[in-house]
């Protein structure tokens, strides 16, 4: 079995999906989360697009240790500068640096010729060679690119020192057939046996970003670049869950695989998804809701009398279905605790800011004790979102302590929130054209912080009348996109919970306090 690397760059092309933002803690929990799965390499950032950027690679750098941390830059020196300085208190590092390979790119965007491309190339990785050892080099848009000219410039890269050579089907133009054909000629007339790791980096335009990963595993590939969900620029990457079980269920075929635990694929799923706001597709292989539920009753009797009927792998497998029973509020908290790691959620306090520790366990389990209070049983999917909807790093300078609503047919909907706040409990009330947005109103009265909405879903987390509901909104304080998750079974306070996270969100951000609160 040939051992292939999962290259993961949902925090960087990733956070290039349209609408996405993710702040330094999501940034941080998603790594954290990444290097528990056990991904080879994490694609931090692009440390030259701004400070925030260059910040937020370098603390990834510094606090998440397994996999390779490695950050993007352009072939120019001060992109390759920005880079080591953000990455070199890491462990284990790489300098990524790219340019184009197509016509177009270079006509139009780099206003180069092949040939000063091609000395650029030579210059730039040997340049990065002079700060670090690993150094990957990628051609952009190479399957709309002359294939002579993607064969010298990869040649050119690995001469100058490039130890990973990644070739990106940037605009998803290339099928499976030709992707994999042109993975086995680069292995032919490019490696020629040398010690260089091929890797794939597809987008999923036309839908083939998986079968073209694997087409090139096929034909000698070693490194996958993908994302979680396949979020990405545009249509996005090839989706990590999906390449991943792919090689652990069909290993037979592609004599394959990765070092990836996949229990922990769908926690990283919800994580990503609520992080991101975009919203995983019911049908969406591996992680969608329906990926493991029959319907059909010629199915649900097969998969009742042997799963294997109709299911090629377990929803355990990646992480989907947990041996927890359904807890109440007289469960106590050892009960708790042990639903908790079956769920799959580490304990052990070893990822101090990250993982559960003691603290947070504490924090869930009154809030689960209020939920079971009033709903009576929760479920493994309902505790699961409790946890996921924690605000596990941004800290609550404000914290919701009681909501009331009047809302109804002839009346003016209004809101009355108390919140503690750093000077004690204050409270307010306010009118809007609805519940929810008469609570915001009333949240903006009492934190002076006042988000402009841009997205808001609520889904329940389980079927049923009683089902707690689930809050996901964005919403952007001073040009920064925010988001925010609630759960409660009270709709208008699991709003009202998200809109704090974006409130606590943006003060964490700016770094202020109360006192300053009025600037944002
Ligand atoms: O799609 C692409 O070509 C990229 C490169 C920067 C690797 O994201
Ligand atoms: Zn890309």
């Amino acid at each position: 079995m040939r051992h292939i690397k999962i290259f993961d760059t949902t925090l960087r092309d990733g956070e290039q999906s349209p609408g996405v933002a993710l702040s330094v803690p999501q940034k941080l929990e998603i790594a954290h989360a990444l290097a528990r799965m056990n991904v080879d390499v994490i694609e931090a950032g692009f440390p030259i697009t701004s400070q925030g950027d260059f910040d937020c690679v370098h603390r990834i750098a510094k606090e998440v240790r397994g996999p390779v941390i490695t950050g993007l830059a352009r072939t120019s020196k001060g992109d390759i500068e920005r880079a080591a300085q953000a990455l070199d208190i890491a462990d284990k590092w790489r300098i990524h640096t790219f340019t184009s390979a197509s016509k177009v790119h270079l006509e139009f965007m780099l206003k180069k010729t092949p040939e000063q491309v091609l000395e650029i190339t030579d210059n730039m990785v040997r340049y990065a060679r002079t700060f670090c050892d690993d150094v990957e080099f990628s051609a952009q848009d190479v399957m709309r690119a002359d294939f002579e000219f993607v064969i010298q410039v990869f040649n050119a890269a690995i001469n100058a020192g490039a130890t990973t050579i990644n070739i990106p089907d940037t605009t998803g133009y290339g099928t499976p057939l030709e992707y994999g054909a042109l993975i086995k000629r680069i292995q032919l007339e490019v490696v020629r046996g040398r010690d260089v790791a091929i890797s794939t980096h597809c987008h999923d335009d036309l839908g083939m970003a998986v079968a073209n990963s694997l087409a090139a595993v096929e034909n000698g590939a070693t490194q996958i670049e993908c994302t979680i969900n396949g979020i990405g620029e545009r249509a996005g990457n090839t989706s990590l869950e999906e390449v991943v079980m792919a090689l652990a269920t069909r290993g037979d075929y592609y004599q394959a695989q990765t070092q990836l635990n996949t229990k922990e694929i769908y926690r990283l799923s919800r994580m990503v998804s609520r992080h991101s706001g975009m919203v995983v597709q019911p049908n969406k292989a591996i992680v969608g809701d329906n990926a493991f539920a029959h319907e059909a009753g010629i199915h649900q009797d097969g998969v009742l009398k042997n799963k294997s009927t109709y299911e090629i792998m377990s929803a355990e497998m990646v992480g989907r279905e947990a041996a927890v029973l359904v807890m109440g509020k007289h469960s106590g908290r050892a009960a708790f605790k042990k639903a908790l790691e079956d769920l799959g959620y580490d304990l052990s306090g070893s990822v101090p800011d990250h993982g559960l520790t003691e603290e947070s366990v504490n924090a869930l389990f009154v809030r689960f004790k209020e939920l079971a209070d009033r709903k009576g049983a929760i479920g493994a999917e309902e505790l699961r979102a409790l946890v996921e909807t924690r605000d596990s790093s941004v800290p609550e300078t404000f914290k919701l302590e009681s909501i009331q609503v009047l809302s109804g047919t002839h009346v003016i909907p209004t809101a009355t929130v108390t919140l503690e706040t750093p000077e004690g409990p204050q409270q307010h009330a306010s009118s809007g054209d609805g519940p929810v947005d008469a609570a915001f109103k009333a949240i903006n009265a009492l934190t002076k912080v006042h988000p402009t909405l841009e997205s808001y879903r609520i889904e329940a987390v389980t079927e049923g009348g009683e089902a707690l509901g689930e809050v996901s909104l964005r919403a952007r304080v001073n040009d920064v996109v925010y988001s925010g998750n609630g759960l409660a079974t009270d709709i208008v306070e699991a709003s009202a919970r998200a809109w704090l996270e974006v409130v606590n969100s943006a003060i964490a951000q700016v770094g202020v306090k109360k006192e300053a609160v009025t600037a944002i």
